[in-house]
């Protein structure tokens, strides 16, 4: 598998390949790879002549110095699931100081307001670092196809502002959430549940398809205050955020319009692990 540490070799490879049929997937990542991650890189070898995969663990998103510190880096295993995965794979592992030039700094962006809700409201800061460290990423890569999990669907509405705003020559493609068999949604972070915690974690997937169902009959608020009671009742998991949002402007909705289309998001802890998950409504 071809490994690229720093940008310039990295680039002056994709140039050295480049045709100009031929198109670049791109699947940023920071490590740690699970299924999820590897459906993204399917995808992206399916429909790409090169698939290019990134691991940096980006310092600017993270809010919590713990939760950076705490995540996990496992760079010689992941390594070895793209190996088995497709040896074809190009990998981009950079250092902070590759990225950033010796300022590990965000960049300040404006999304028309997708930033300030749910993980904007509880993450302050996040989203600048997200913005920019994708944007630096698709710099370096120029790829025509980006890949993203819709997990992370606030990400994935962000990421396409940016990319409309700054005219970026991109398709950004999301796709579908990986589950573990109890229904829990893929994450990096997964890893550091106790098995208690991730078996118990089935609880999120549940509230979100028992929210579904009640969609059709009730408010969004009356759905709004049986999450939080439920999660009341809950001694391990603390509810950070549950919001019944328009999916287009991630706005919160009090009332339902049959032309729009609706998420459940939601957010909880557990020992200091923040987990997240979305579900359609409609
Ligand atoms: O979703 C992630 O893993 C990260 O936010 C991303 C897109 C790789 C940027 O660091």
């Amino acid at each position: 598998m071809h490994i690229f540490y720093g940008k310039a070799s990295l680039i002056d490879y994709l140039k050295s390949i480049k045709t100009v049929q031929s198109t670049i997937g791109f699947v940023p990542t920071m490590g740690a790879l699970h299924q999820g991650h590897l459906a993204l890189m399917q995808k992206s070898l399916l429909e790409n002549e090169n698939t290019v995969v990134s691991i940096f663990v980006n310092p600017t998103q993270f809010n919590n110095p713990e939760d950076l510190a705490k995540y996990p880096r496992t760079l010689e295993e992941d390594v070895k699931k793209l190996t088995a995965l497709n040896p074809n794979i190009i990998l981009y592992a950079p250092s902070v100081e590759d990225i950033y030039d010796g300022k590990p700094l965000s960049q300040s962006f404006d999304f028309d307001g997708l930033e300030n809700q749910m993980e904007g409201k509880f993450r302050p800061g996040h989203f600048n670092g997200v913005g920019t460290i994708v944007k630096r990423l698709f710099e370096i890569v120029e790829p025509t196809n980006a890949y993203f999990g819709e997990k992370d669907f606030q990400q994935l509405q962000i990421v396409k502002k940016m990319v409309a705003k700054n005219h970026l020559k991109v398709n950004v493609i999301g796709c579908p959430i990986y589950r573990e068999s109890n229904n829990l949604a893929m994450s990096s972070r997964n890893e550091r549940l106790s098995t208690e915690e991730r078996d118990e974690a089935a609880i999120i997937y549940k509230t979100l398809t028992a929210a579904k169902e009640k969609f059709a009959t009730n408010s969004t608020a009356t759905i709004s205050e049986w999450v939080q009671k439920s999660f009341n009742k809950n001694t391990r998991f603390t509810l950070e955020y549950f919001v019944i949002a328009d999916e287009a402007t991630l706005l919160p909705s009090t009332r339902k319009n049959k032309n729009k289309k609706y998420r459940a998001f939601i957010a909880v802890l557990v020992n200091n692990i923040r987990l997240i998950d979305t579900i359609s409504l409609n």
